[in-house]
């Protein structure tokens, strides 16, 4: 048990002192080290979350070709793809929506990816995900949005090679409508097609994206708009969300900045005015809501139609102003009641994100923008009360304990914290659910909202990453870290009826109490006073 950690932190002088003798010479141009490691590792776990037949470029020795029946249900080949989490589900929506945000900020920072020697890997990425998306929209009337079944999946724990079936598909149709999810795979499919277009000059890709993305946006416009789970019942309850206007205004977004096309500027324009976009209360971005994203991305391409929502939405979002749904803890991180007890990584790093994109086009008037997120960049990176980057693999500090069956290496469900006690794989570059309003992070499997990994987590931290090179950013915070992570335990919290209950039986005690006091007092009083009248009668 000794011999592992201290042979990991000889590992870890050695790397950290072989990348200080690198840095000392650095070549022209050179990325951030750090970040240039974190990039890499990003990349490294979307390979490991990679479902199908494998390439032999694949580098995650424990990831074997799997799911090859997937589509076979419904006689299509969805085969490919990603799966979402620490599972063997496949998702739609979650998917585009990281494809997206991946491929947003690729556009916008290539030269962090280029000088990382990542540019082939953002490629790789992204084509894994868009093949898969036209895969799973094989005509014009469908697209499929899962594969597997939630309550099949959700009891296996165990390794690829033996994943349970039955293993269904699911999709939304003309008849069967799903606004939402065909908006975002339009978004996702048209930011890939705009950055193979111009950065990675394959035309021909660029152009099948295209066009699926418009086909997919006509169903995306196909009546009743509605979200898609009113159609796929499977997956409520698993990524289901509330409303579908943003993402039909996001996707139209997409397509007009992918192919020049202003009736996709028009339509995004109408559904936004239509569907009231600017006047909603500020919420956060995520795969549910790209309302934050509409605003970010509609004040580069249509300034006059979305700037003042985009400064209300980043106002809102980065301060705690009153009307904003966050705060930030002691410690400094972002914190959103509601989205941030499941997974804070996220509309931290979703916030950062669209700050720093919007910082970019607009650079006069964005400096607390900026700031608000290279603060919470550090905090993730190890600039937090736990001394912990909130990424797995990338110092001795990182989570050891992702909830993910493959890299666990454990095949009991009953048991999934002790069994084994040691990740077998190291789960290179996932970003995890992340700390406890408290700042305070647990590292256990089974708790999934602080352990739990999944493609959204890490879509925008690429992103941020490529930033970080891109402006040649200080190191992150883990760099100089040596202590171990503070020792934290739980402590028990009352739930708030039995604190009411507490407290109510309390004052009722005190009450008592002073009620019997008073009564003492007065009767001692009284007999004081008889006494004094007997003195005085002696
Ligand atoms: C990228 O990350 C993987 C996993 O940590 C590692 O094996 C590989 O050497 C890294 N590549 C580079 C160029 O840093
Ligand atoms: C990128 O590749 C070049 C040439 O192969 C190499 O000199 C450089 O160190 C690499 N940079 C990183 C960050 O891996
Ligand atoms: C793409 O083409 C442009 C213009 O022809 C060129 O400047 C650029 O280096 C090329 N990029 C790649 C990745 O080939
Ligand atoms: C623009 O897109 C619309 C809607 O898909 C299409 O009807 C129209 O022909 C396109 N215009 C051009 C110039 O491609």
């Amino acid at each position: 048990m000794l011999i592992i950690p201290t042979w990991l932190a000889l590992l870890l002088v050695i790397t950290t002192y072989t990348q200080h003798l690198h840095a000392q010479t650095p070549p022209a141009n050179a990325a951030n080290p750090h970040y240039a490691a974190l990039l890499n590792n990003s990349m490294w776990f979307y390979e490991a979350q990679r479902s199908g037949k494998l390439p032999s470029s694949n580098r995650v020795p424990w990831r074997h070709d799997s799911g090859l029946q997937d589509g076979q249900d419904q006689k299509v080949d969805l085969t490919g793809g990603y799966y979402d989490a620490g599972d063997y589900l496949k998702f739609t929506l979650p998917l585009a929506h990281s494809l997206a945000l991946i491929a947003w900020g690729g556009i916008e920072w290539y030269d962090g990816y280029a000088r990382a020697n990542q540019t082939s890997y953002l490629q790789d990425t992204l084509r894994w995900g868009t093949d898969w998306l036209m895969k799973a929209h094989p005509d014009a009337s469908t697209l499929y949005v899962q594969v597997g079944s939630g309550h099949v999946d959700n009891n296996y724990w165990g390794p690829d090679t033996d994943i349970p079936t039955p293993r269904p598909s699911y999709a939304i149709t003309t008849k069967a409508t799903g606004t939402d999810v065909a908006g975002m795979t339009a978004a996702a499919l048209a930011s890939t097609s705009y950055l193979y277009a111009t950065l990675a000059n394959d035309t021909n890709y660029a152009s099948a994206l295209s066009t699926a993305a418009q086909s997919v946006y006509n169903l995306a416009e196909t009546q009743p708009f509605q979200v898609y789970t009113k159609s796929v019942s499977a997956a409520a309850g698993l990524y289901q969300t509330n409303s579908f206007a943003s993402q039909l205004v996001y996707g139209a977004l997409w397509l007009y900045k992918a192919t020049g096309n202003t009736t996709y500027r028009d339509k995004a324009a109408n559904y936004y005015d239509q569907f009231k976009l600017g006047s909603v209360s500020v919420t956060p971005m995520d795969w549910s809501d790209a309302t934050g994203a509409v605003h970010v991305l509609g004040a580069q391409l249509d300034p006059t139609k979305y700037a003042a929502g985009a400064k209300k939405w980043l106002d809102t979002m980065t301060s705690s102003s009153s009307g904003s749904p966050c705060t930030f803890t002691r410690g400094g991180m972002l914190w959103c009641n509601g989205y941030s007890n499941s997974n804070a990584m996220v509309p931290l790093q979703d916030t950062a994100l669209l700050a720093l994109l919007h910082s970019r086009h607009n650079p006069s008037t964005s400096e607390q923008y900026v700031k608000f997120a290279s603060k919470q960049i550090d905090y993730m990176l190890g600039g937090n009360y736990m001394l912990t980057p909130y990424v797995c693999g990338i110092h001795a500090n990182s989570p050891h304990n992702p909830h993910h069956a493959g890299a666990s290496g454990g095949t009991d469900i009953d048991h999934i914290d002790t069994s084994p006690a040691q990740e077998l794989h190291l789960l290179y570059g996932a970003v995890v659910g992340g700390p406890n309003k408290d700042d305070l992070f647990f590292d256990e499997r089974t708790d999934w909202s602080q352990t739990e990994v999944a493609l959204d987590y890490n879509a925008p931290f690429q992103g941020l990453m490529a930033y970080q090179i891109s402006t040649n950013a200080a190191d992150p915070p883990y760099v100089t870290i040596t202590s171990p992570r503070p020792d934290v335990h739980r402590s028990f919290s009352f739930p708030d009826w039995l604190l009411a209950a507490i407290v109510i039986t309390v004052v009722f005690i005190l009450a008592g109490i002073g009620y019997y006091a008073w009564l003492k007092r007065h009767a001692l009083k009284r007999r004081f006073s008889k006494n004094k009248e007997q003195v005085v009668s002696v």
